[in-house]
C-alpha cells in the first residue's frame, strides 16, 4: 500500500459527480477544492447559503474551470434533507460519490435538531443516515459509486460508546460523550451499510474516513483549550483531507475500509488503513443502532 498517498495520486475525476456535505468550511471546503481541480463536478451542500457563496468563490479561485454548484442543506432538519434530495434527484441522474462530511462538535449546552434529536447525534448521524437513504437509488444507478462517511479518532476514546439508556442526552448532557457517540455512530453506519450493500449484491460501496486532528472551525466550542490544542497538535488541512480523498477516489480502496492517519495516536500522517474500534465491529450493536436510526429517521433502507 502507498504509504505517502497524496493528491498527486488522484487521477482525473472528469465526468464524475461528487456531493460534499458541509462543503463551505474546513475539510469539506478543502476536499471540494481538490476534487474541482481534478475535473470533478462538485455539488457543495451548505446549510448557510451566504457562507456557501463565499466558499464557492474560493473554489472558483482555486479552480477557475471548476464545475461547482451550491445547494442548501440543513442536516439538523429532516424536512430540509427531504427537500434537498428531491431537488438533487430532479437535477441529476448520476451521483458517483456522496461524502457525508458535515459535523458539529461539543456545543456547551444540549441543543436539539428541528425534530428534537440531540444536535450531534441528530446532525452527524441521523442527518447523514436520512440523506444516504434518500440518495441511494441514484447512487445505485451510477456505476462504481461510493459513499464516504467521516468518523473521528474520538470513536476510539474511552467515552466512545452508544449510550442506549439515554441516546439523546436528556437525563444529563456530556458534550464529549455526545460527540464521541455521534462519530462512533457514523463509523458503525458506514460499516453496516457496506455489509448490507454486499449482502444485497448492490454495486455501491460504503467506506469511512477520519482526518486525524486538523485545525478547522470544528473546535469553535472548545475555547482556549481548542486554540492551544490546534496550535500544538493539529496537522494542516492539506493533510487532513487526504483520508476522505483516498476513500473517495483511490481505485484500490474497497467497501468497508476505514482510512485515516496512524501517527501520533492517529492524529497525524498520510492516510492508511485504520482498524475500527471493537464496538464498531460488534454486530449486535450495529444492528440495534440501525433499527433505532430507521425508526428515528422514519426511513427503511431497501438493503
Ligand atoms: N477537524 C478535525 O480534527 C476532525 C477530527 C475528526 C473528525 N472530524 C470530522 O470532519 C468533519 C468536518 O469537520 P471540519 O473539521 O471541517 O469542521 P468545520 O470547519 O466546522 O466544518 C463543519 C461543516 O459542517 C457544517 N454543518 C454543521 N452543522 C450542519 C447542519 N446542521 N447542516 C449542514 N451542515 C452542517 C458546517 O456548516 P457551518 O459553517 O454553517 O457551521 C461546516 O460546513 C466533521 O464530520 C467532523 O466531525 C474533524
Amino acid at each position: 500500500m502507498n504509504k505517502k498517498w497524496n493528491t498527486n495520486n488522484i487521477a482525473s475525476q472528469e465526468g464524475k459527480i461528487f456531493l460534499v456535505t458541509g462543503a463551505n468550511s474546513g475539510l469539506g471546503l478543502g476536499t471540494t477544492k481538490v476534487l474541482a481541480t481534478k475535473g470533478a463536478e462538485v455539488v457543495m451542500a451548505a446549510r448557510n447559503l451566504e457562507k456557501g457563496k463565499k466558499a464557492l468563490q474560493e473554489v472558483k479561485q482555486a479552480a477557475p474551470q471548476a464545475k461547482v454548484i451550491l445547494m442548501q442543506l440543513d442536516l439538523a432538519d429532516l424536512d430540509s434533507i427531504e427537500a434537498f434530495a428531491t431537488e438533487f434527484k430532479r437535477n441529476y441522474q448520476q451521483l458517483d460519490v456522496l461524502i457525508n462530511n458535515a459535523g458539529v462538535m461539543m456545543p456547551n449546552e444540549r441543543l436539539t435538531t428541528k425534530q428534537g434529536f440531540e444536535i450531534q447525534f441528530g446532525t452527524n448521524h441521523i442527518g447523514h443516515f436520512v440523506l444516504t437513504h434518500q440518495l441511494l437509488p441514484i447512487l445505485e444507478n451510477t456505476p462504481n459509486s461510493r459513499i464516504v462517511t467521516l468518523s473521528s479518532l474520538v470513536a476510539k476514546m474511552s467515552k466512545a460508546d452508544i449510550y442506549w439508556d439515554d441516546l439523546q442526552w436528556e437525563k444529563s448532557y456530556d458534550k464529549m460523550g455526545a460527540y464521541a457517540q455521534s462519530k462512533l455512530s457514523n463509523l458503525m453506519f458506514a460499516l453496516e451499510l457496506d455489509q448490507r450493500l454486499r449482502a444485497a449484491n448492490s454495486p455501491v460501496t460504503s467506506l469511512a474516513a477520519h482526518p486525524g486532528y486538523t485545525a478547522t472551525n470544528l473546535q469553535q466550542h472548545m475555547g482556549l483549550t481548542g486554540k492551544v490544542m490546534n496550535f500544538l497538535l493539529a496537522q494542516n488541512l492539506e493533510m487532513g483531507i487526504l483520508p476522505t480523498l483516498r476513500a473517495a477516489t483511490d481505485p484500490e480502496a474497497k467497501g468497508g475500509e476505514y482510512y485515516g492517519p496512524l501517527k501520533w495516536r492517529e492524529m497525524r500522517g498520510y492516510p492508511a488503513l485504520n482498524e475500527p474500534p471493537a464496538l464498531a465491529l460488534d454486530q449486535k450493536s450495529r444492528t440495534k443502532l440501525w433499527t433505532i436510526s430507521e425508526k428515528y429517521a422514519k426511513a427503511s433502507f431497501a438493503v
